[in-house]
């Protein structure tokens, strides 16, 4: 039997990225898998039907609260229940600015999607998981969730207060067969890192760079932070909840 057989999971942010090896090792593994995102999940879909999935496919910006009652309400209409969720749609700024020189609507916007938008699923996914006696919840968090990054500060306070979150539901559905728990990748090789503040796919110098930076002088592959999510699901992970977990290749070491 596969690990997740007959498991609904829902994971934002299925278009691209970790989002999208998530939604991949999941179908792998057997699960039902809901994508949802507000990018166009054609490639992920095609990805799925190799595996014989059955899955769903729902436009669904998490920064709109209505958008996420609907993911909810549809995954459950559907599937019946919500057995795990992994949160990872989110964005990072364009700007590499100080504080009080970063414009404040592009500042909120990442307060809005990341941290708003993550806890509208959170809060959504734990109120069915109460229902239905139980549940898994992975947001994809960030390393800028457990440091300081400057002249990112945006970005940086979203994650920190998403594992902020993490970490205080994690001990309220502690004793009601919820964990919930984050991930903090450093840089990932996604269309987020590579097209992002520092355009890393059109500037050579700044990509070898950004891997010498690395201990592993390089950067690590969704699926590398995928199969975190999925083991962070599964029961084998079972005395782990609230935990914000570095997927860094030693970072913090
Ligand atoms: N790539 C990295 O190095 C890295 C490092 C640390 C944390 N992260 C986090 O990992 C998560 C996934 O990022 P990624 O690297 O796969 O980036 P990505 O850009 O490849 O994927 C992000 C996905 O989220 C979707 N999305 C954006 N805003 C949305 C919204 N409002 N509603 C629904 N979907 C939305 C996008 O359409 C996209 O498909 C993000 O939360 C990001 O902050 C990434």
């Amino acid at each position: 039997m596969k690990r997740f057989e007959n498991k609904v999971c829902i994971v934002t942010g299925a278009a691209s990225g970790i989002g999208q090896a998530t939604a991949i090792a999941f179908a792998k593994e057997g699960a039902k898998v809901v994508l949802a995102d507000i990018g166009d999940m054609t490639e992920t879909a095609q990805a799925l039907n190799i595996h014989q999935s059955s899955f769903i496919i729902l436009n669904c910006n998490i920064g709109k609260r209505e958008e996420v009652v609907n993911l909810i309400e549809t995954t459950v209409k559907t599937f019946g229940r919500i057995n795990c969720a992994v949160n990872s749609a989110g964005i990072a700024g364009k700007l590499s600015l100080p504080v009080h020189e970063y414009p404040e609507e592009d500042w909120l916007n990442q307060i809005q999607i990341n941290l708003v938008g993550t806890y509208y699923c959170v809060k959504l996914q734990l109120e069915q998981m109460m229902k239905q006696g139980g549940g898994n919840i992975v947001c994809v968090s960030s390393a800028a969730g457990l440091v300081g990054q400057p002249d990112n500060s945006s970005y940086a306070a979203s994650k920190h207060g998403v594992n902020g979150l993490v970490k205080s539901a994690a001990i309220e559905y502690a004793t009601k067969n919820i964990r919930i728990n984050a991930i903090c990748p450093t840089a990932i090789e996604t269309p987020m890192i590579m097209h992002g503040r520092r355009n890393l796919a059109e500037n050579p110098a700044a990509l070898e760079q950004a891997k010498n930076h690395q201990r592993m002088k390089r950067m690590g592959q969704p699926s590398e932070v995928a199969d975190v999510a999925l083991w962070l699901c599964s029961d084998q992970s079972s005395f782990i909840t609230g935990h914000c977990m570095a997927v860094d290749g030693g970072a913090f070491a």
